[in-house]
């Protein structure tokens, strides 16, 4: 077997030397791709990692053995090893042959591509790969086109969006994994001879237990701020696959779309394009990586990544389905007082026929019960404009409840398995539409149109999915078809959520599903934020938002401080302390503010004012992991730093309090050693009692080399911590 790996492995060496072969190295500020595309027929990816030039091509080729590999390995001809693409041809022929046609470079407004053309050498097939380095960031990213060029049907067995390779050595899976209220905790795997597939079945809610995103270390166990460590997220909503394929000498991440029970015909002139793959390399350990997905996810991956965020209250804890219109109005009332600037209504305020008082019923009849809200969204929006708050609204527009005038009046949307019963979910009658089809398409974005054009002052939607994909038919898809049935529902999902942008592009929408269910590259382009997670005990959010923050910004989690005890853990954790880990990320509120002590109520306002002075370092900053919740070491900490370092912000809390332990000191990495920082204590529980390191000034280097020591603040059980750091 080693014999035949080193012959192969020179084959491709003088490939990649011969005199034909076209090198290109595609490169951002940090990292570097190169592809060889031999004018001979094959095309290899020679190389990613941290940035190289063109002329050192030629040195890679002469010292490295086993890293060369097939830019888009073929199945069923001359492979007998992971495969990027499999089709079953016209004539029953289950391979492919592909060769290069041409290779070059080009530029779209957002970043320079190169793309290698593939062609069957004898049937009609092409595909093309593409790279892409997004313009002011270190993010590259890798997708494929695959057309029939040909007149008749080809049946797509696997289409993969990327087939990277990576330096085989100590290499670490560093993945989120997670359920409901438990979102993205950090694993932390050996990577053993063999596979390690990640993949999500739920069809809709496809972050869930494994968010479509990993990180692989190259030399060791992962660490914070130093190592090499490989990053890769796919851009894609619905089932999807990442497979990490194993041998003593090579490494490969194969990514993209799930293929079980997926396939996919592709008609005669058809291009089907995979979902892009975004990746980035960094020398900088996992905090590099996480900071290079932050910055390229606020300029290119999800919307108004550059716009602060409101404050807001969330009705849904506060009064769960008991909506009315003096309750919502003391709410807006009491987020202004509070220095809130937005109201979000939850569920509950629609149903005409069927009244939506619980999860039972009314999914799918968006008009608003006026038994309720008498003078409908109307009389909310104004009410919001005299409460010096902006509105926002909840919906769930994917779903139907059996008990509907939605169901009652179309039976056929739902999707649907021919002779048996629908699958029902939440409150025993939940079904999912069938975004399949296109009448059902132009339904679900009515939804959002009719709300706006009646009401243009919405500002924000949660745009809600509590339900998974259970019933594999479609009344719209033909029988040979139903296959497709996942893919379709997305790219469905794709055209309205594009319809909606094209039309409200100011319009905030908040991606929420059953909490963090859709955190996902997938769903972001459309949206602004994603809800973290359905529990918002302050103790567990840490370790959630902890994991989330690996490769989602804070910009875009939205986090809000609720009651306590908590009502999903029954945990008690003081107010300050519900802050102190809400401020983290997009700041909310999620009780109801009229049952807030005088003290409390004091307290936020300050809080709140604070959350505003810090807002830019926070939403548009560079994160740095300094202590993980994970490590059990009694406190965890993390930082902001504003790009120039001269506004930094740390949260530290006490997790684990035992009498007389030591609380270890937090070093400040990602603090400019050159500057000197004055302190300030943003949240202090009384304000005439800051932490003791209040006002006082300390350089850079001491940060970074000595570090901070917070025991007099956290040596008590749930303490914490908010501090300012600005450069005198
Ligand atoms: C699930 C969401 O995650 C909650 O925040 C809330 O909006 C409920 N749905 C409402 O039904």
């Amino acid at each position: 077997m080693k014999i035949f790996y080193s012959l192969l492995t020179s084959a491709l060496s003088l490939f990649a030397i011969s005199a034909s072969a076209q090198h290109y190295v595609l490169s951002t500020p940090k990292t570097s791709i190169a592809v060889t595309a031999n004018q001979d027929g094959n095309a290899y990816i020679q190389y990613y990692g941290a940035k190289i030039e063109q002329n050192d091509i030629q040195g890679l080729f002469n010292v490295r053995s086993n890293f060369t590999r097939p830019l888009y390995p073929q199945h069923g001809y001359n492979n007998n090893k992971e495969e990027a693409i499999s089709a079953i041809l016209p004539d029953g022929n289950t391979s492919l042959d592909l060769a290069v046609a041409s290779a070059g470079r080009s530029s779209d407004p957002t970043g320079q591509l190169l793309v290698v053309t593939l062609k069957d050498k004898v049937y009609p097939v092409q595909v093309k790969v593409y790279f892409k380095a997004y313009n002011g960031t270190d993010i590259i990213s890798t997708w494929s086109d695959i057309t029939n060029l040909g007149k008749r049907d080809i049946k797509l067995n696997r289409y993969c969006s990327a087939f990277m390779p990576l330096q085989r050595g100590d290499n670490y899976l560093v993945h989120m994994h997670g359920a409901w209220a438990a979102e993205n905790e950090i694993d932390n795997t050996p990577v053993p001879n063999g596979e390690i597939v990640l993949a999500e079945k739920d069809g809709m809610r496809t972050a869930w237990v494994n968010n479509p995103s990993i990180m692989m270390t190259l030399d060791g166990s992962p660490r914070e701020e130093s190592g090499q460590v490989f990053g890769g997220t796919l851009l894609w909503s619905g089932n999807y696959k990442i497979r990490c394929v194993a041998s003593n000498r090579r490494l490969t991440v194969i990514a993209g779309i799930n293929e079980d029970n997926s396939q996919y015909t592709l008609e005669g002139g058809e291009t089907f394009t995979t979902p892009e793959f975004a990746m980035t390399f960094s020398n900088e350990g996992k905090g590099g990586v996480s900071r290079a997905f932050h910055t390229w996810a606020r300029k290119y991956a999800l919307q108004h990544g550059d716009r602060l965020r409101d404050i807001l209250l969330n009705s849904w804890e506060g009064v769960y389905f008991d909506i009315s219109q003096p309750k919502m109005e003391e709410m807006m009332a009491n987020v202004h007082k509070l220095g809130g600037e937005l109201f979000v209504m939850d569920d509950g305020w629609f149903g005409n026929k069927y009244p939506r008082n619980n999860g039972t019923s009314s999914l799918g009849d968006w008009t608003v019960d006026t038994r309720k809200l008498p003078g409908g969204i109307k009389s909310l929006t104004e009410a919001a404009k005299r409460h010096g708050v902006k509105f926002g609204i909840w919906i769930e527009p994917e779903m139907a409840n059996i008990k509907s005038e939605l169901y009652e009046k179309h039976p056929d949307w739902i999707l649907q398995v021919k002779n048996r019963k629908p699958t029902v979910g939440r409150g025993g009658t939940q079904v999912l539409l069938d975004l399949c089809n296109p009448k059902v398409q132009d339904f679900v974005y009515s939804v959002t149109d009719n709300l706006m054009k009646e009401n243009p002052d919405i500002a924000y939607i949660k745009w809600d999915c509590n339900f998974s994909l259970m019933d594999w038919g479609s009344t719209y898809l033909p029988a040979d078809r139903q296959s497709e049935l996942n893919v379709r529902y997305h790219m469905g999902l794709r055209k309205v959520l594009q319809r909606i942008r094209t039309k409200y592009p100011d319009l905030v929408i908040q991606c929420c599903a059953s909490g963090g269910g859709r955190i996902s590259y997938g769903f972001l382009p459309w949206f602004d934020e994603f809800w973290c997670s359905d529990n918002t005990d302050a103790f567990q959010r840490l370790f959630i938002q902890w994991g989330t923050s690996h490769f989602y910004p804070a910009i875009a989690m939205a986090a809000h401080v609720s009651a306590s005890p908590n009502h999903q853990t029954k945990r008690e954790t003081p107010f300050k302390f519900r802050f102190d880990v809400a401020m983290q990320g997009r700041l909310g509120i999620e009780l109801d503010p009229a049952k807030m002590s005088n003290q409390e109520r004091e307290f936020a306002t300050r809080a709140i004012a604070s959350y505003k002075e810090i807002r830019p370092v926070v939403q548009l900053g560079d994160l740095y992991r300094l202590i993980s919740p994970f490590e059990h070491k009694c406190i965890s900490a993390l930082m902001y730093a504003s790009p120039d370092k001269s506004k930094l912000v740390v949260y530290a809390y006490n997790l684990n309090y035992l009498y007389y332990q030591g609380v270890p000191t937090i070093k400040l990495t990602g603090a400019d050693e050159n500057k000197v920082y004055r302190i300030k204590d943003l949240t202090p529980w009384d304000a005439s009692k800051p932490c003791p390191l209040n006002g006082k000034t300390v350089s850079g280097r001491v940060l970074h080399n000595s570090g901070l020591q917070l025991d007099a603040s956290l040596n008590s059980p749930m303490a914490s911590v908010v501090l300012e750091l600005v450069a005198e």
